[in-house]
């Protein structure tokens, strides 16, 4: 890889070194089970005293396949902007021209060459819930015959312009055309065991999260195991702006810039509900969590608060993806 290249696509690394220390503290009854956590786009090394093997995950959100056929033509009055956002893009280490097609196929390639034990679609696999792109990801996942989960994004469900609120159509959608990509698991919430690891994948596509949600997150804490929590929507970080994530507390209505471009309800002026709210507070202070990993804002990013890392990847559109070790012990290097 040309390294020019590879440090002016990603301006951000020089502050992408996240450092947390072993934590001593106890909940639970357990010992805090977070080392360290290196990201070096795109590879994060996290270290954990509570990881006895190596696991490897293959994170891939924000491809935005857009392939559509004849059975998309009544709904091109709402697919119409996505269907050209991602035609054609460029590499995002290389500048080389690539599309969300060639990279989907390309990660999955890299997933099988590194003995990925999950490939991880953190969502807007699709740009508009299209039947051909959709069969046409199965084919591919199939071809790769790696085991995947897939939560899905504010795109993969969305037509713009469609009557109905945001719960409805992404309800709709997920049984009309995406059930087969959960392999049978809960749509909202699934957990994978990984080795000695926890992935929790939690729809949050709509910007937040249900009591449910919420309800199956502190079961998966209450386990003491590590975890790796997956979401579409990065959660908010204080110092990031108010659109950056889920659980700001000034989020609502009047902060809601995209409502008009994206022909959607907006949203409503009193802000995220106390169950959003306290899933943001639970989540940084769980103490089994090795890190939140998300997409939707397509550009690399990596924080840390209250010593829980996050690191969100930039979109598999442009070629990227994060590759994720969790490896035994508590400081790298
Ligand atoms: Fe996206």
């Amino acid at each position: 890889m040309n390294r020019r290249l590879f440090l002016q696509s990603i301006p951000l690394l020089g502050a992408g070194l996240v450092s947390c220390s072993t934590s001593r503290s106890r909940s639970h009854g357990k010992a805090a089970v977070r080392g360290s956590l290196s990201f070096d786009n795109p590879s994060v090394r996290c270290f954990s005293p509570a990881i006895e093997k190596p696991v490897r995950l293959l994170l891939i959100p924000d491809t935005h396949l857009w392939r559509d056929d004849f059975r998309g033509e009544d709904f091109m009055r709402y697919s119409a902007r996505m269907s050209k956002a991602y035609n054609s893009t460029r590499h995002f280490q290389t500048a080389a021209p690539t599309d969300p097609e060639q990279s989907f196929v390309a990660a999955l390639k890299l997933a099988g060459q590194r003995n990925a034990d999950l490939v991880v679609l953190a969502g807007d696999l699709f740009s508009f819930p299209s039947e051909a792109a959709i069969e046409w990801a199965q084919a591919r996942l199939q071809d790769a015959a790696l085991p995947y989960a897939y939560v899905a994004g504010n795109h993969d469900w969305h037509y713009e312009g469609m009557d109905g609120t945001s719960d409805l159509l992404r309800e709709t959608w997920i049984q009309k055309r995406l059930r087969p990509l959960y392999q049978g698991v809960h749509p909202m919430m699934s957990v994978r065991k990984v080795g000695g690891l926890r992935v929790i994948l939690l729809d949050n596509s709509t910007y937040e999260i249900h009591p449910e949600q919420l309800e199956f997150y502190r079961r998966q804490v209450k386990t003491g195991e590590p975890i790796a929590l997956i979401v579409h929507i990065p959660l908010y970080v204080p110092g990031r702006s108010v659109g950056f994530g889920c659980g700001h507390p000034d989020w609502g209505g009047k902060n809601d810039k995209s409502f008009e471009l994206e022909r959607r309800p907006r949203w409503r002026e009193t802000g995220h509900t106390e169950t959003t709210l306290a899933f943001h507070r639970e989540v940084f202070s769980t103490p089994n969590l090795l890190g939140v990993f998300a997409g939707h804002i397509h550009r690399p990013s990596s924080d840390a608060y209250l010593g829980v890392p996050q690191i969100v990847s930039d979109a598999n559109a442009v070629g990227a993806y994060l590759d994720i070790e969790f490896l035994p012990g508590s400081y790298a290097g």
